[in-house]
C-alpha cells in the first residue's frame, strides 16, 4: 500500500487509520458503482441482487465509520457535533 511518507517512519496506529479510511473510500465507491448498475440493468432480478449488494456495502461503510470514531477522538467529536 503506497504512503506519502516512508512507511517505516509511520506509527502503526496511523497505518491502521489509513487502512480504515482507504477501505471506507472503496466502500463508498462500490456503492456508487452498484447504484449506476441498478439504474442501467434491464432484468428486475439482477436489479434486486445489485440493490442487496449495494446495501451491504453501506453496512460495510457504516462499520468503518464506527471504527474510525472509536479510534480517532477528533473524528468522534466531529460526528457528535453534527449529529
Ligand atoms: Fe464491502
Amino acid at each position: 500500500m503506497p504512503y506519502f511518507e516512508k512507511e517505516e517512519n509511520l506509527d502503526p496506529k496511523t497505518l491502521d487509520l489509513e487502512r480504515a479510511s482507504k477501505s471506507l473510500r472503496e466502500e463508498l465507491e462500490a456503492i456508487d458503482y452498484y447504484q449506476e448498475r441498478i439504474e442501467n440493468a434491464k432484468d428486475e432480478g439482477l436489479k434486486k441482487i445489485l440493490a442487496h449488494n449495494r446495501d451491504e456495502e453501506k453496512e460495510h461503510a457504516a462499520m468503518l465509520v464506527e471504527w474510525l470514531r472509536k479510534n480517532d477522538p477528533v473524528f468522534d467529536q466531529k460526528f457528535k457535533e453534527h449529529d
